[in-house]
């Protein structure tokens, strides 16, 4: 492995300037207002997002998710309950989500509370995906070691064949994960490295607390 240098790779946000007073007093039209403007810029999977989770080891692990649906409720994603990432939330339920829009120079962080969203959401959802996925979430015991990808190949051919004519049934252990976030960031990458940072954070009264951020 060469000690490779990258320090040159430095590219200069030049977008457009963030202020407090352009900034909804409500978080979540914030987000809805970026993530409409990297939809209608077709920003490639504006969806996807970091998911950061730390187990009771203290250990953080992150992975890349994707949003599914958001509301004032929260950010919802899709996964299996099982997984390294599941079983981490159960043991502690307090998440982050990062989003990195490139082409905007943008990044909202949240940070919050992840909570199962109910059976029934999860069967409509499921049943909406494309029956490939269905088989693929059926025979994948997410985060676990498997012996080669013949294996996996094999359990997949087995199950389609097995429920070829039949609903494919959502397993207990998949699902979805509701976020409720207690705080945001928004970052609007600037010139000399002067960004903007817009923090939210809610106060016990339930109001949102809009702070600027030294970058
Ligand atoms: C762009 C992208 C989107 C992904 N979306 C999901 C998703 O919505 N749900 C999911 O379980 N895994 C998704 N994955 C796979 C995860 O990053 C990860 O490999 C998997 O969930 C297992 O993570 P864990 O072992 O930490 O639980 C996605 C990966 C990428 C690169």
């Amino acid at each position: 492995m060469p000690n490779r240098d990258v320090h040159k790779m430095r590219e200069s946000y030049n977008s457009s300037i963030l202020l407090e007073t352009d900034c909804n007093a409500d978080p979540f039209l914030q987000f809805e207002k970026w993530f409409s403007e990297a939809v209608e810029d077709k920003i490639f999977e504006p969806n996807a997002m970091t998911l950061a989770t730390t187990g009771n080891d203290g250990q953080p692990s992150a992975r890349m998710v994707l949003l599914k649906a958001y509301s004032h409720d929260g950010f919802i994603y899709y996964s299996n309950y099982e997984s390294k990432k599941g079983i981490q939330i159960q043991d502690n339920n307090k998440v982050a989500l990062c989003f990195w829009w490139a082409k905007h120079s943008r990044q909202v962080r949240i940070e919050g509370i992840a909570s199962r969203t109910p059976k029934e959401k999860n069967e409509i959802y499921f049943h909406s995906r494309p029956r490939e996925s269905q088989v693929a979430a059926l025979i994948s015991d997410q985060s676990k070691v498997v012996d080669s990808r013949e294996t996996l190949e094999q359990l997949y051919r087995e199950k389609e064949k097995e429920f070829s004519d039949k609903e494919i049934p959502l397993k207990e252990n998949w699902g979805g994960f509701i976020v409720t976030p207690y705080l945001f960031e928004f970052w609007q990458g600037k010139g000399n490295r002067l960004h903007d940072r817009i923090q939210y954070s809610k106060e016990e009264s339930g109001a949102w607390k809009i702070e600027r951020l030294a970058p």
